[in-house]
């Protein structure tokens, strides 16, 4: 059994972040969500993965994410030259699949439940494809199945306008090698990609064996900031370790379950966990409430703060209104630069959001 993660895409739901970085990069409390998938699968018991990566973003993918070491596996990185679809992505990996049944990962979908179960279902039945569903309110924003009682799939269609369900496709698949065949029968959708939806749908046309089952836990598709932050406040709520690294001052407070990476200095602030620190930052006068993620060498002065992700590097000094629900970029800096300001000054850069509620 192999695993292929598919990392490519240009994030554009994610953008200004995604300009400059992979979107499959962007943390959830700290950590690349690629990663989440990584692990997920290792701990299914398989470690011969290959990264579907683009040109615009793989380098970076590789550089953070490296040979698999870190993760007891053994990583393929394999060039996606356009995106031209995910069922176009397993046609390019077929030298790294060879016959090989594999898990076909999204890099910027993240799950609840454990891989462990589906892992055995798709074994032990023979499958051919099992995919597995979630309900949704917005079924048009996925693929969609309709499945049997027994849950045998009976039709798939890719963000249909009028959904026979709301049963959506989560980005996690199982194929034998005879998606192969099935890719190799199909052609591209009106927005000109391969779609895997359509190969599965030609499985089932061919009469194998197409299997679903539905999550339990949840399911978060990351590609959008509301997500983003969702997933990061499910990931602090469930997965945080306490450790109080770094050094905190006696007129600090550390409440909860707070992470507090080494050479973190925290002055004259209140933390509320859950609440993850990196490392080297430097937060002075600050509030720093639930659900926030903090990457390493940020620095916070006289800065209030709940429920928002801050990516490495990234400033926030003298904005003594509460900022909460923000997503805050590799290094951008927040400054007052007086105590009430007449006017505001902005330099932002192509697509970035601004909400002053
Ligand atoms: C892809 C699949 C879709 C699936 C979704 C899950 O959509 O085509 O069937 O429901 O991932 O994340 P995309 O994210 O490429 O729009």
């Amino acid at each position: 059994m192999k695993a292929l993660i598919l990392s490519g895409g240009k994030g554009t739901r994610l953008r200004p972040l995604t300009y400059t970085g992979a979107k499959q990069l962007v943390p959830v409390a700290n950590k690349p969500i690629l990663w989440y998938g990584i692990e997920s699968i290792v701990d299914a018991g398989i470690t011969d993965i290959g990264i579907v990566i683009s040109p615009e973003t793989g380098e970076e993918i590789q550089e953070i994410t490296g040979n698999g070491d870190h993760f007891g596996a053994k990583i393929t990185y394999i060039l996606q030259e356009h995106p031209l679809g995910l069922a176009h992505a397993v046609k390019v990996a077929q030298p790294f699949l060879g016959d090989s049944p594999f898990i076909m990962y999204l890099g910027d979908n993240l799950i609840q439940d454990s891989l462990k179960p589906f892992f055995s279902k798709f074994k032990e039945e023979h499958l051919d494809g099992l995919i597995l569903l979630r309900q949704v309110s917005n079924p048009s924003a996925f693929g969609v199945a309709k499945i049997d009682k027994k849950g045998r799939v009976l039709k798939l269609v890719e963000k249909p306008k009028d959904p026979p369900s709301n049963l959506a496709l989560v980005g996690v698949y199982f194929f034998s090698p005879a998606i192969h065949q099935a890719i190799g029968s199909i052609v591209p959708s009106d927005r000109g990609e391969l779609e895997i939806t359509d190969a599965i749908q030609e499985l089932i046309n061919t009469e194998k064996n197409v299997e679903s089952l539905q999550l339990n836990g949840w399911w978060l598709d990351t590609g959008k900031k509301d997500d983003l932050l969702e997933a990061n406040r499910i990931i602090l709520d469930t997965d945080l370790e306490i450790s109080k690294g770094g050094n905190i001052d006696e007129k600090s407070q550390v409440i909860g379950r707070v992470n507090i990476g080494e050479g973190s200095k925290i002055i004259n602030s209140t933390v509320r966990g859950p609440v993850i620190i990196g490392q080297d930052c430097h937060i002075e006068n600050c509030f720093i409430g639930p659900y926030t993620s903090v990457g390493d060498q940020v620095t916070l002065i006289d800065a209030d703060i709940e429920h928002s992700v801050l990516l490495e590097g990234s400033q926030i000094l003298e904005i003594h209104q509460r900022i909460v629900d923000s997503l805050i970029g590799r290094r951008a800096k927040l400054e007052m630069a007086h105590q009430r300001p007449k006017a505001l000054q902005f330099m932002i850069g192509d697509d970035s959001q601004i909400e002053l509620v």
